[in-house]
């Protein structure tokens, strides 16, 4: 569904999982725009995988519809671009509380408003938004990025009531741990024993599969539905499992 004859724009393609996403879709004939600030390692996805690259700072005012502008008709908008933070909540700089909520909440917002009248008059596209299992299980020392996260899930079901019926389809694809630089950019290593990172690449291919069925959600491990489903009844259980694998 998603190869020659069709567009996808990928927010963070220059790195991570947006990066394994460009290349997976590209690899299939789909035209792909790459966004990021990134230069250089956009470039270096354009050399290798024949993706069109859009270096822009998603957080600047009309930053949204100068990337769809450039993109063209869109069949495929992937908001993928996010950035952590870690920590108690007290000691987080109010300019990183901003920063969080501009790339991985408002960001998106104003993309898939952008992004809408178009496939909605032409009867087509699929919005996919990266979430994360913080988003489901609202973990201590990430409350912001967790906030965000649950935003983001709350965002695309609500669009996808908006749009039923109209030939427009919302994925929200959920992480566990992934192995990409998001880590060392947050400024703090990864110190959890589960659930253990998986590569951005399995990311990318369940992401382009659940887009191509118009799945509602999707989990990267899948088993991690499991604990997330679960803190929606019990979430005291779910709070004491999370401090004992801390
Ligand atoms: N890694 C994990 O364990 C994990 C788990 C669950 C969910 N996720 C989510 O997966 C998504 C991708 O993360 P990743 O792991 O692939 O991290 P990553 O390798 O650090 O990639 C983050 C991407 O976001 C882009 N970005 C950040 N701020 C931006 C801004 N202001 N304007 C434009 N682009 C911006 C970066 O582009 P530039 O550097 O070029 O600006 C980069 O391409 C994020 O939404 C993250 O929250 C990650």
């Amino acid at each position: 569904m998603f190869g020659a004859g069709t567009t996808a724009v990928v927010t963070g393609g220059s790195s991570g999982i947006g990066a394994a996403t460009a290349e997976r879709l590209a690899g299939r004939g789909c035209d792909v725009l790459a966004v990021g600030r990134d230069t250089d390692a956009l470039a270096d996805i354009a050399r290798r995988t024949g993706a069109r690259c859009c270096a822009a700072d998603l957080t600047s005012p009309g930053a949204a519809d100068r990337v769809l502008a450039e993109a063209g008709e869109v069949d495929l908008l992937v908001c993928n671009a996010g950035v952590g933070w870690s920590g108690p909540l007290e000691v987080m700089p109010e300019e990183r509380v901003g920063d969080l909520v501009r790339v991985n909440l408002l960001a998106p917002m104003l993309l898939v408003r952008a992004a809408l009248p178009g496939m909605l008059a032409r009867g087509r596209g699929q919005i996919v938004l990266v979430s994360s299992i913080a988003g489901s299980m609202s973990v201590a020392g990430e409350a912001v990025y967790s906030a965000t996260k649950a935003g983001l899930d709350a965002l695309g079901a609500s669009v996808r009531g908006e749009v039923a019926g109209r030939g427009v389809g919302v994925t929200i694809v959920v992480p566990g741990v992934v192995d990409t630089p998001f880590f060392a950019r947050r400024g703090s290593p990864y110190a959890r024993r589960v659930p253990r990172p998986v590569p951005p690449e399995r990311v990318a291919a369940a992401l382009v599969a659940a887009a191509e069925r118009n799945r509602s959600q999707v989990f990267v491990p899948r088993w991690l539905r499991l604990p997330a489903r679960l803190r929606g009844v019990a979430p005291t259980v779910t709070d004491a499992l999370q401090r004992r694998t801390t």
